[in-house]
Parts: structure tokens; sequence; C-alpha cells
């Protein structure tokens, strides 16, 4: 029986508490594929899940992590053998299923996605579920834009620090378009413009530039994490044909629009999810970052072990995550 380390979320009158404990693989859920887990990352959600928060998990105690890469060591798929180099995001990992935080995971094969040639494990969980979603998004945008590309395009990033936004930041660069990041961290413009954002504006400025309910147009496509009121200021902005791919809700649940953009300017507002969507489309974004959108991301990632969680854990809910958090399991 294998015995392996875990961080566990528990209730307790105090609210929840994390621990490290020691699992075996026998406690994991039924499933076709057992995995060895070599790294996870850090998201929002991971944070949300390992403090209690409603509607994110129903069962305590729970291991968090919507993230994990690893090796095959348990199949019963034929397409998927053991000591292959696997990726697993979103689904129920890391909400009511156990997940990466965990040394081991067990997952239906419909789940696991190979990992492409180019990534290597480190890699695709320095991107992350963060990098999946920004990688969506943008994909999203240029769709919308019939595949044109960024060449000569304005684009504007919010949450920019953050796991999502910094890596929109760097990819849509790295595509030649000229980035406005949005950042409530007046620390941190140095490693925002290392990035490749051309201007740096923070929330207030952004409310001075932006007029409600349709203002100048500005910019021709948004990526935003935060939704509330910096959404609202993102789409009365947007150049005639522009679009905002909307991911999160760091800034509230609700935001309020007029009309206008959406009439006057043929304006769009794409809904980005990078958890149930098919495997497919997860894996052509791996592919994509493995090949024509590598980035390095070394200046972003902070790598901790499992006992170096818990402070991060507190950090990203304090909306005071730079970058990315890489957890070493191997
Ligand atoms: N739809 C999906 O499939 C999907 C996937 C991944 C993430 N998400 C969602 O996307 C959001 C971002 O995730 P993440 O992992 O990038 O989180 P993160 O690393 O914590 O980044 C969020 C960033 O947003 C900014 N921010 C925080 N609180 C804010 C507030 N009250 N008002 C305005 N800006 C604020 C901060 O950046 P600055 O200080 O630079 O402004 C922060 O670093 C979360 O809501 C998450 O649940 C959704």
């Amino acid at each position: 029986m294998t015995i392996f380390k875990a961080l566990e979320s528990a209730k307790t009158e105090n609210g929840n508490q994390l621990s490290i404990v020691e699992k075996s693989v026998d406690d994991l859920p039924e499933g076709d594929i057992l995995i060895k887990v070599n790294f996870s990352s850090l998201n929002y959600k991971d944070a949300l899940s390992a403090s209690g928060a409603p509607g994110v998990t129903r069962n305590y105690p729970h291991t968090p992590g919507i993230d994990a890469a690893g090796v095959i060591v348990e199949t019963n798929d034929s397409n998927l053998k053991e000591g292959d180099s696997v990726i697993v995001t979103g689904y129920d990992l890391g909400m009511d299923t156990a997940g990466g935080f965990g040394e081991y995971i067990r997952v239906p094969a419909s789940w696991v996605i190979k990992l492409p040639n180019g990534l290597s494990e480190r890699d695709s969980m320095a991107l992350g579920t963060a990098g999946l979603t920004a990688g969506l998004s943008i994909q999203a945008l240029d769709d919308y834009n019939s595949n044109n590309g960024f060449n000569g395009l304005s684009a504007i990033v919010t949450g920019s620090t953050g796991g999502v936004g910094s890596i929109a930041v760097m990819l849509l660069s790295k595509l030649d378009a000229s980035v406005t990041a949005v950042t409530g961290k007046n620390t941190q413009k140095e490693l925002l413009q290392s990035l490749g954002a051309s201007e740096i504006v923070s929330r207030e400025e952004l409310s001075e530039l932006c007029r409600t309910p349709i203002g100048k147009t500005i910019w021709d496509f948004g990526v935003d994490v935060v939704s509330g009121n910096i959404l609202t200021l993102l789409l009365s902005s947007l150049k005639p044909g522009g679009a905002v791919a909307c991911s999160g809700l760091v800034g509230g649940p609700s935001f309020e629009s007029s009309i206008f953009p959406f009439i006057l300017r043929g304006n769009a507002l794409l809904g980005i999810d990078s958890v149930e969507i098919p495997l497919e489309r997860k894996l052509q974004v791996w592919e994509n970052f493995a090949s024509d959108w590598r980035l390095d991301l070394t200046p972003l990632v902070k790598e901790v072990n499992l006992e170096g969680l818990e402070n991060e854990i507190s950090t990203i809910l304090s909306g005071g995550q730079v970058g990315r958090v890489l957890v070493n399991l191997s």
C-alpha cells in the first residue's frame, strides 16, 4: 500500500484549518488512472477551496489542487500508458475530487492530457490553469477577430500581476499587441514592463481614462479577471468591433453595462471557461504553449513545497498574488 503526503483542509469551529497529512492511495476516489504528482500550482480557486469558501468544495476534509502534472503509475486505458507524463486541470479535480496538493491523484481517463512534446511537467504547472485561461482568452479574442492575429492592435489586461493576468500580458506582447496592464500594485511596474506591458495604469487611473456608459475608443481587446466596476469601464472603452474576454471575479460577481457598446460599436463580451470544456480544446492550448506560444516564465514563478503553500494561500486570498506559485511534489 502506497502512503503519501497531502495538504488537507478540514472544517473546525474556527473555520477551515490546513495541515499536512499522510494518506494511502486506497483513500483516493475510484478512477481509471493513478498519477504520481510531481508538480501542481496555486490558483485563486484553490485558495477558495482551501479556506472553505461557500460554493466551491462541498465535502471536507479535502485535498485542494485543481492542477497536477506527473507520471502515470496505474492505468486501465489503452491510450494512456504507465510512465506517460500527463497534465490534469479542472473538471472536478481539487473541487470534490482529491487534488494536486497531494503526491498522488486518481482520476477518470477523460480528464488526462498527455504532455505535449516541448513542454516539461514543470513548465506546464508554471502555466497551470492560470496559463490555460489566459491562452483560452487570447484564442477566443483571435477567433472573434477572424484569426488575424494581434500585430498592431491594442489590448488591456486587468489583474495584471496575478496568475491569469501576468501570463496574458506576456502572451499578448509576444503576439505583437501593444499591452496596457491594469494593476493595484504600484510596486510592480518594472515586472509588468519586463513582461511586455507598454503602458501601466492603476485602477484609479482607469476610472479617469474611461467614461460610462460609453466613452472614448481606446483598446481593441481586453482580458479581464476582475469583473465589477473594472469590467464596466473596459466595455465602455473598446474600439468598434472590439471584445473583452472575461474569466474571473476577484472584484465581485456582478457588473453593470449599458447596451451602447454592443449596438453602437458591435463590441462583444466573450465568456471563458477553462474547467468543463472538452479535453481537445485544452490540448490545443497546451500544444500552442509548447510551440508558437512558448514563454519564459522564470521571472513570474515562485516555487514552494507543500509546507510552503499555506502562506501563499493567504497571500492570494488577500489580492497580493504576484505571478505564479509552482508547487514541487517531486
Ligand atoms: N473562468 C475560468 O475558467 C477561470 C480560470 C482561472 C481563473 N479564473 C478566475 O480568474 C480570477 C483570477 O485568477 P488568478 O488565478 O489569476 O488570481 P490571482 O493570481 O489572485 O490574480 C488576481 C489579480 O487580480 C487583482 N485583484 C485582486 N483583487 C482585486 C480587486 N478586489 N479588485 C481589482 N483587482 C483585484 C490583483 O492584481 P493587480 O494587483 O495587478 O491588480 C491580483 O493579483 C479569479 O476570479 C479566478 O477564479 C477563472
